[in-house]
């Protein structure tokens, strides 16, 4: 095969003048971390998803495993998540001495399905990791149901969904602790990043305090009240951050359009597009991941495509078949029978905001032909 000509990547961030001014701004005060940008940026992110209390740490994997201490899961103790999701959605339970429960999927949705979780259910059950994998929010309500019913916590994985919708209301709004992750192929990016919003004062308090090495708000700086963390964000990445959320709804409504453009040139293409929303869940669109017809080589088709320089990427293997959880808990195949067929199936076309239509054309012509 001849080297591609051309290359189209995965994804990419957008940075514009003003995210440039805001950084380097920050750079000359000389406040790189703990100065004031980090609460001007949690404050617009709290704003932008309807919470009252936005904490900035330095991931979305921070983000759940502080969101794990928050909701007191302990050594022994169970979490119920979705095996179709990224691996730090069933590791915070891990750091914190617990054991991961995957509940299958719905194979429409690909989000947890209620039915399985309620299932899953034991007497050692503390949370429930609710995953709104690719953008597409979860079932909330009945997720909440089977917390109230069995006295557990709900902490929604939003990592992949800023800006979404569940009854007409932003993820991170419903009064649950939600987390949201910034990396550069995120809706919107600090570089590194994360933020768990809630709506409780004392929450919000002990996340601050847990993310800034267990420090009390009344303690001085080498005086510290609990075991913590370093997982502060950074102020040079909030300065970026601040730029991104300013221009969130215009971000989302480039990335909706890429959206609506592929749904057009895939029809007749013999592949599954992503669900289209309906009035109680509304995407943020995350990746653009269409699922391949039964018995398709996905990993010939992927290779075909990047012999003609189109990045596509296996979204998403299941957590529980990965190396380390199948030593660690002795999980097969056959155990998630709908996660597996997703994970053998699906996979991610190149998808940012400022995809061109030309890119966007070759990517489907050329898996029009590799098909
Ligand atoms: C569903 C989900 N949860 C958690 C994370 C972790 O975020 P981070 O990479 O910022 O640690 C990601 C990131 O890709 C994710 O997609």
């Amino acid at each position: 095969m001849k080297q591609a000509t051309r290359h189209i990547a995965l994804s990419a961030p957008w940075i514009d003048e003003r995210d440039e001014e805001l950084v380097l701004e920050t750079l000359r005060s000389g406040w790189l971390s703990l100065g004031p940008t980090g609460p001007r940026f949690e404050e617009l992110v709290a704003d932008a998803v309807g919470a009252r209390y936005c904490a900035g740490v330095s991931s979305g994997t921070a983000a759940l495993h502080l969101s794990m201490r928050l909701v007191g899961v302990e050594p022994g103790d169970e979490v119920i998540t979705s095996p179709y999701s990224f691996v730090a959605s069933a590791n915070c339970a891990i750091y914190e001495g617990a054991t991961p429960v995957f509940a299958d999927i719905d194979p429409s949705t690909l989000n947890l399905d209620p039915a399985a979780v309620e299932a899953a259910v034991t007497e050692r059950t503390k949370a429930i990791v609710a995953v709104d994998i690719f953008g597409y929010p979860c079932e909330l309500d009945s997720l909440l149901d089977i917390c109230e019913r069995h006295g557990l916590r709900l902490v929604e994985d939003a990592c992949e969904a800023l800006g979404a919708r569940y009854k007409g209301r932003p993820l991170g709004s419903h009064g649950h602790p939600a987390t949201f992750a910034f990396y550069p192929n995120k809706q919107i990016t600090t570089g590194e990043g994360g933020a768990i919003t809630t709506n409780d004062e004392n929450e919000h308090e002990l996340l601050v305090s847990l993310r800034n090495q267990g420090r009390l708000e009344t303690s001085s700086w080498l005086m510290h009240g609990r075991l913590g963390y370093n997982y502060r964000l950074d102020d040079v990445s909030a300065a970026l951050g601040i730029g991104q959320v300013e221009r969130l709804d215009s971000i989302l409504a480039a990335r909706a359009a890429v959206a609506a453009r592929y749904a057009e040139l895939l029809t007749g293409v013999d592949v599954d597009p992503p669900l289209a929303d309906d009035d109680n869940h509304v995407r943020s669109w995350f990746v653009y991941v269409v699922k391949l017809p039964e018995g398709a080589d996905r990993d010939g088709v992927m290779q075909r495509m990047a012999d003609r320089g189109v990045a596509t990427a296996p979204y998403l293997p299941s957590i529980h078949l990965q190396s380390y959880m199948r030593e660690r808990y002795g999980f097969r195949e056959g155990m998630l029978p709908v996660s597996e067929d997703a994970s053998a199936r699906t996979m991610a076309l190149p998808f940012h905001a400022r995809l061109g239509d030309d890119e966007q054309d070759y990517v489907v012509e050329t898996l029009r032909a590799v098909l």
